[in-house]
């Protein structure tokens, strides 16, 4: 369901307080954000400002403390837990600081697995995950398991995982984190490709620079407050 101005997320007063014992932690304060269908946006801020948080909180991962939030025109707080899984598992396509792959499976069953829960036809799924490693620039490193594959290799292969079903509304954190200049550049352009091609909406957690020069709308984020957005292009 599309909502009347098409956004694809929005946030409304959102707030996340962790209790740490005594003490309560206000990861984010007040947080207000509309991203429209189809944005390339760069979440950035310094550590423990509030990315992580955010991203969780936006994919259905953690709750709100207070707060609305709607994802492609629903409210997540009025979603079922099995409604909550679906959009999870059918529209939203989540890469995250720890690549969560499947140790046991190789690079290429690890993209697959995704598709398999969906429902896509075994030939099919081989299909799709041999075309979308290619593209992420790991051909011939399909049958390795994640403990055979270099950091960045792996973070390739949760990129890979994440956009192979082309979900409307992709969540990375920190995709580039253990990428070289080349291949976060790389990435980024694929990222960026699929943006333009597909229409999907990126929102992407960073502190590099190199990957912020992709974004085409920057929010900064600052002690769990927004405190800076900016349209790099209409
Ligand atoms: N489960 C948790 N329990 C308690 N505090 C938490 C928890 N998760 C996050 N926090 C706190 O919330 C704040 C925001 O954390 P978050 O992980 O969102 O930051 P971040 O911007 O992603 O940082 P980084 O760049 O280091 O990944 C921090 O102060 C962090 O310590
Ligand atoms: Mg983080």
């Amino acid at each position: 369901m599309i909502n009347e101005k098409n956004n694809a997320v929005e946030c409304r007063h959102l707030c996340k307080v962790f209790s740490q014992g005594e003490l309560a932690v206000h990861a984010l304060s007040d947080v207000d954000i509309d991203v429209s269908a189809g944005e390339f946006l760069c979440l950035s801020g310094s550590s423990g400002s509030g990315k992580t948080t955010l991203l969780n909180m936006i994919g259905g991962l953690d709750v709100a403390t207070s707060g609305e939030i709607t994802v492609t025109g629903k409210r997540l707080d009025k979603m079922s837990m099995s409604e909550l899984a679906d959009l999870r598992l059918h529209h939203i396509g989540f890469v995250f600081q720890a690549y969560n792959l499947i140790p046991v499976l190789s690079a290429r069953e690890n993209v697959e697995f995704v598709m398999q829960l969906q429902g896509v036809e075994a030939g099919q799924r081989r299909h799709l995950a041999m075309e979308i490693l290619e593209q992420v620039g790991l051909t011939g490193l399909e049958d390795r398991r994640p403990s055979e594959l270099s950091g960045g290799q792996q973070q390739r292969v949760a990129v890979a995982r994440a956009i192979v079903s082309k979900p409307a509304l992709i969540l990375a954190d920190e995709p580039t984190a253990n990428l070289d200049s080349t291949n976060s550049d790389k990435l980024m352009t694929l990222m960026r490709e699929l943006n333009a091609s597909m229409g999907t909406t990126f929102v992407i957690s960073t502190h590099d620079e190199g990957v912020m020069k992709f974004a085409k709308r920057l929010v900064r984020l600052h002690d769990g407050r927004i405190v800076e957005d900016e349209m790099i292009e209409a």
